[in-house]
């Protein structure tokens, strides 16, 4: 059954029609395109979200995703470096592990990807409504800036619902990052950072790290004393939460391809990606918590713009709104990312035939897969417009947790089934490695909410119907005669 419909490797490889492209990057572009990639939503509003769950030992909560990142990565760059098309952990898959598993992780990924980009657009709808209201001194009624399922209940998120429009918009006339803008974005988000950084550890008090880990390690449900709901937390907790503030990284993995001497670069630029962010991110963290405190009942937790009103609190206002505009001129491009991600693992699956083929249909004039776009843009915007950022990172840690384990599954499979075959780049010690990363993933899940576990399982169920009611029978791994002829 775990074989069974298995895409032969050469054949992925050609089905991808690979071009040979030319190799340019090194390992410093490589580490800033994953920093380009990785920092976000995560660091700028989920850090209210980790104090919440476990108040200043959220610290620890960075360290722990990021080691569990890192052997992800690890792995993900030999399966980048082996089968360098797109489709990512899906693809890898359904080289591995058959057709079914395939199918699961190209379903869950659209939770990575597609729920990722509504959580990016709702933490820039905080920050752009804030900023909003501090430049023209107005209120801007709760009823269009939250969604329904807010601590503060709204009717619509529209500020984020239009940002998900507008990226869908941009990805269907082809809008393609170049290394040079990327480069630029990186430096106003670090350069962010930094300022934040700058201003907030002069004015931490060590009192304000009492007492470290008030809500224990293991996740525990206990009532939210703001919503009055149940809420998961604990430092485990908000490892599996804040895990969200690293995704991304595989952006560097996917451009083996493109990559000088790759067995070199592409782990430093990873782990160099990971490491960068992660003493930024320990920084950051360190200064919220000093400046402020991290009580779960304080003003940080309810927060929506959190670095911004840090630096609000301690008598930096200016501060506070250049952070929040970098914010609004940075984010996009993370959620550009991610859609562009989303499109290109449906078009894949189309093309194999898992789901109906007007989805690899390209556009006459731009040449984009405008119809899968138009899908993933409104799938985004919907859940933007409804979710509250905590809850839709939580439910994109779910599959990307789940997407990652399997590709440390794969690695191990493709060592023994496949010894023989050309690694660009090679796993250290993958017997340590690749089993530790699986571990460290599906621990993580297991620290997510039931709540957000329901949802994953409920989203997996759907899809187990939809492959059966369509890509069981339409396949073109097995059956070849649907495939368009090349
Ligand atoms: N790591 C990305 C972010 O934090 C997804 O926005």
């Amino acid at each position: 059954m775990l074989f069974w419909r298995v895409k032969p490797l050469d054949d992925i490889l050609a089905t991808a029609e690979r071009k040979a492209l030319t190799r340019t990057l090194g390992a410093f572009q490589l580490t800033m395109l994953g920093i380009g990639a990785i920092i976000g939503t995560g660091i700028f509003v989920l850090t209210a979200e980790a104090a919440t769950k476990a108040g200043p030992a959220m610290m620890i909560s960075f360290v722990i995703a990021a080691t569990v990142c890192a052997l992800a990565a690890l792995c993900y760059a030999e399966m980048a470096s082996m089968i360098p098309v797109s489709g990512s952990a899906y693809t890898y898959s359904y080289g591995t592990m058959g057709e079914l598993v395939a199918w699961i992780v190209g379903w869950a990924l659209v939770l990575e990807y597609a729920i990722a980009a509504s959580a990016v657009s709702v933490g820039w709808s905080g920050y752009m409504v804030r900023l909003v209201e501090e430049i023209l001194n107005i209120s801007i009624p709760t009823t269009f800036t939250n969604g329904p399922f807010d601590k503060t209940p709204g009717l619509i998120n529209l500020p984020a619902m239009c940002i998900g429009l507008v990226c869908m918009l941009l990805l269907i006339v082809g809008t393609k990052e170049s290394a040079r803008f990327n480069t630029v974005l990186v430096c106003v988000k670090v350069a962010a950072l930094a300022l934040f950084i700058a201003l907030a550890i002069p004015a931490m008090d060590s009192a304000n790290f009492q007492p470290f880990a008030p809500n224990g390690f293991f996740a525990k449900n206990v009532v939210d004393p703001i919503s009055g709901k149940m809420v998961t937390v604990g430092v485990a907790a908000a490892a599996a939460s804040i895990f969200f503030a690293y995704v991304g990284f595989d952006a560097v993995s996917t451009a083996a391809e493109e990559t000088i001497n790759p067995q070199r670069n592409i782990p430093i630029g990873l782990i160099g990606s990971l490491a960068v962010c992660t003493i930024i991110y320990l920084l950051v963290a360190a200064g919220a918590i000093g400046a402020v405190g991290a009580s779960p009942t304080g003003e940080l937790a309810s927060s929506k713009e959190a670095l911004a009103y840090v630096l609000r609190a301690i008598g930096h206002g200016w501060a506070g709104d250049l952070v929040a505009i970098a914010a609004g001129i940075a984010l996009p491009s993370v959620i550009l990312m991610m859609m562009f991600g989303q499109t290109r693992i449906f078009f894949t699956m189309s093309r194999d035939g898992l789901l109906p083929s007007i989805f690899s249909k390209l556009h006459p004039r731009y040449g984009t897969p405008h119809v899968v776009t138009i899908c993933t843009g409104l799938f985004v915007a919907v859940f933007a417009a409804l979710f509250p950022v905590g809850a839709l990172a939580d439910i994109s840690n779910s599959g990307t947790l789940f997407a990652f384990a399997l590709v440390a599954i794969g690695v191990m499979i493709l060592r023994r089934t496949q010894p023989g075959r050309t690694r660009h780049f090679r796993t250290p010690l993958v017997w340590v490695v690749a089993p530790l990363a699986t571990v460290g993933c599906v621990f993580l899940f297991t620290q997510l909410s039931g709540y957000t576990e329901l949802m994953f399982f409920g989203w997996a169920a759907i899809g187990l119907v939809v492959y059966w009611a369509y890509g069981y029978r339409k396949s073109h791994v097995a059956h070849p005669h649907l495939a368009p002829a090349e």
